[in-house]
């Protein structure tokens, strides 16, 4: 995983906007975020996250056969962060696709590289979810700029015999919610001029109690039919990772699912809402803090635009990786140098 260095409390926000740190906390649980730098981006980002990666996997930049990034803050309109991933990390025989599914993209990731590897097309994908949430907010509208967060988190998937993996992955949409989180300005419909500048097009907009009660129930529904499908009972799962928007979201979907709060896992106090980096960050903390084990069974569950939501049910297989050696960063040409202006 990768964040910026640079962290903005809800103390901060109440210098920028009309909000305080009790509201945001009490409606959201967030209590501070990451905030990309000038020289970073989210290529930067998942660039670490991916060096991290496929060094705690010990797989060479030529064994990677496909990069998925997933996100909705690309660097450019085009190419796709996964093209410049491709080039920075000299993985010469990889594929490179980005998927644009927002806070459900690391899960819709992770089921399209399953179904790759299980249908015998590839051996080795890394996956990268990966936001700068932050050059799409608006710094002057306190209803969303307060819930997001940047960072990357990434995983490398492999070809394995040894069973259990990805148990089930379950992808829906309600494309008639579109509306209620969109960023509007800057595609083929509103292309970017003076007015759609003016009007703040290319800036996120969000229906924040729409969103909150499509979320409450997609993920209550979605974690049911995941566990359902994968045929494990839901009190059989070790540990829930779900997206992190909103502790009252995820609160409400644990006392629905009347599953032990204990078993799921949180850091949206400490990051926010990071969209498509969320899922994969809170893996990688669940990993650092031996929360999994091999043989745990582990649910994951995302909602967010589109509408959509995603489960991933997972029976953890592999050694658990030690990742205390990674994480060494970028050196500044990579940071700088490798940025196209
Ligand atoms: N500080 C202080 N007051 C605020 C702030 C703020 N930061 N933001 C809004 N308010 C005010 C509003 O103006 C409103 O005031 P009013 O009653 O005078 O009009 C009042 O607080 C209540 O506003 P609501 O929007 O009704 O507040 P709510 O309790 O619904 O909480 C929130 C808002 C936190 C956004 C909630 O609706 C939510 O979490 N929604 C889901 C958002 C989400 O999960 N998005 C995921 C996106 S995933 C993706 O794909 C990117």
């Amino acid at each position: 995983m990768s964040l910026p260095d640079q962290v903005r409390t809800n103390q901060d926000l109440e210098s920028i906007v009309d909000t305080t740190d009790e509201w945001i906390r009490s409606r959201t649980g967030i209590r501070e975020r990451r905030i990309a730098s000038e020289d970073e981006s989210t290529y930067t980002l998942a660039l670490e996250a991916s060096k991290q990666a496929l060094e705690t996997a010990k797989l060479s930049p030529e064994d990677v056969e496909m990069i998925i990034v997933a996100t909705l803050t690309p660097d450019f309109g085009f190419p796709a962060v996964s093209n410049l991933l491709q080039d920075a990390l000299d993985a010469s025989d990889a594929a490179a696709v980005d998927i644009n599914s927002a806070c459900t993209g690391f899960l819709s990731g992770l089921a399209l590289a399953d179904g790759l590897i299980v249908s015998g097309h590839l051996d080795n994908v890394l996956l990268v979810g990966a936001e700068t949430m932050s050059r799409v907010v608006d710094w002057s509208d306190r209803a969303t700029c307060v819930l997001f967060g940047d960072a990357a988190g990434a995983a490398v998937l492999q070809k394995s015999d040894s069973g259990g993996g990805i148990l089930k992955s379950v992808l829906g949409s309600d494309g008639s919610g579109a509306m209620s989180l969109y960023l509007r300005g800057g595609g083929s419909r509103y292309q970017a001029n003076a007015h759609t500048i003016a009007n703040g097009d290319h800036f996120l907009k969000m229906d924040g109690r729409e969103v909150y009660r499509f979320a409450v129930k997609a993920m209550v529904d979605c974690t049911i039919d995941t566990a359902r499908r994968a045929g494990v009972p839901l009190d059989e799962f070790d540990l829930f990772i779900p997206h992190q928007a909103n502790i009252r979201i995820i609160n409400s979907a644990i006392r629905e699912l009347d599953v032990p709060e204990s078993k799921f896992f949180v850091n949206v106090d400490r990051y926010g809402n990071t969209s498509a980096a969320s899922i994969p960050v809170a893996l990688c903390e669940a990993i650092d803090e031996g929360r999994i084990e091999p043989g745990s069974k582990v649910m994951m569950v995302a909602f967010g635009a589109g509408l959509a939501w995603a489960g991933t049910a997972l029976e953890w297989t592999a050694p658990v990786p030690d990742r205390g050696v990674v994480g060494a960063g970028l050196s500044a040409r990579e940071r700088l140098g490798v940025l196209p202006s």
